[in-house]
């Protein structure tokens, strides 16, 4: 298994069958194209592997041209295609070869095909490495095809995940998460729990309050909740890795799970990144962090409400509800920027009925 920044891949075509594939298509190019000079015209720059190998077995004599267009953003192909790279030669009269790793949908070589529409070319076919029947929505015929694969996102010999896997000589298939990993942040008093609550039946998710791993672990003193009291006894803040190994030992004791819900963890930049490499350790990852939107004024009457019924007492003084915020404020901010940087973070409105708040979450938690 590979890892290309957040994506997990796992071996799927070795490095002889692609081989074998390229020697295939290049002995019917070369049949068909013996008393020709063709140009092969490359798309970049997925296909330049793939080009190169076909243009080194050429018999005859021959000529190449690239054009670069784009299409895909991460593993997903944005419908339209742009072109960066135009053509630079007149391919009038010529026999063309448009020369692609990967055919999916189709959109990309039909670009190509409008843009030698104006040519005149002489002939044109097309050659891919790749090819997704499955997905492929168009009328034209591909004429060479190195290997049939179904719709899995693939990487190596020239194909990417943004940029990254081109130089893998053997191919590697995207690996399918198995987990549904959920950050979920409020602010006191947003309905958070009440939330998790819902969402952890609705989806099969373990929650994980890091406040109740806590208390369990001090309570029935386990090594770890000894050593987490030993600071808190001090007055000193819990070490990071102190929690993170609690945490790692809620998640190995659900190691069945669909998911989780992480509720009140992490909490800090390190946190974040060593709950990545603990779960990317699994092939795993966090979905999104998602957090409920509330205006502090409103919280802070409802939190007033709730200490005049409950008797919390730290319900019943502004200053104090207000400072509670302003922790919550300083703490998010930082995990905000950290999974906004992943396009992990999803802010929803927190107003509103239960039931509100809960098909808002849901809407999120379905996408991600
Ligand atoms: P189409 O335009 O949907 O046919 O997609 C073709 C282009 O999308 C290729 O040139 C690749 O750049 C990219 N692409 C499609 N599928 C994959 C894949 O599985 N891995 C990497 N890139 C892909
Ligand atoms: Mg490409």
């Amino acid at each position: 298994m590979i890892q290309l920044q957040d994506l997990f891949f796992q071996k799927f075509i070795s490095k002889a069958e692609v081989k074998g594939a390229v020697n295939d298509v290049s002995l019917k190019i070369n049949k068909d194209y013996k008393e020709k000079s063709p140009v092969f015209l490359i798309v970049l720059n997925g296909a330049f592997f793939f080009g190169a190998d076909i243009i080194k077995k050429f018999d005859g004599t021959c000529e190449m041209s690239f054009v670069k267009v784009t299409s895909y953003e991460g593993t997903e192909s944005k419908g339209a295609v742009s072109t960066v790279m135009g053509l630079d030669t007149t391919l009038k009269n010529r026999d063309v070869i448009i020369v692609e790793d990967i055919v999916d949908s189709g959109n990309t070589i039909e670009a190509i095909l409008k843009m030698l529409k104006q040519e005149q070319v002489k002939s044109c076919k097309i050659a891919t490495m790749f090819y997704k029947p499955l997905a492929f929505k168009k009328n034209y015929l591909i004429d060479y095809v190195g290997m049939e694969i179904e719709n899995d996102f693939i990487v190596g010999y020239g194909l990417d995940y943004n940029e990254l896997g081109r130089n893998l000589s053997g191919i590697y298939k995207l690996k399918p998460r198995k987990m549904k990993n959920i950050v979920l942040f409020g602010p006191p008093g947003a309905g958070k729990g009440t939330q998790a609550e819902y969402l952890k039946l609705k989806y099969n998710l373990v929650h994980i309050s890091t406040g109740d791993v806590f208390r369990y672990n001090i309570k029935n003193e386990t090594e770890l909740g000894i050593l987490a009291k030993s600071y808190m006894d001090n007055g000193d803040l819990v070490p990071d890795e102190v929690t993170i190994e609690m945490l790692k030992a809620e998640v190995e004791k659900n190691n069945d799970a669909q998911g989780f819900i992480f509720d009140g963890f992490p909490r800090t930049h390190s946190q974040a990144s060593a709950l990545d490499s603990f779960l990317a350790e699994k092939g795993e990852g966090i979905n999104g962090m998602i957090a409920l939107e509330v205006d502090e004024n409103l919280l802070v009457e409802r939190l007033l409400k709730r200490g005049e019924t409950s008797g919390r007492a730290d319900d019943q003084d502004e200053s104090k509800i207000r400072n509670r915020f302003n922790e919550y404020k300083t703490k998010t901010a930082v995990l905000k920027v950290y999974y906004e940087d992943q396009n992990k973070y999803f802010g929803i409105q927190g107003v509103g009925s239960i039931e509100e708040v809960t098909e808002r979450l849901c809407k999120v938690i379905d996408n991600l």
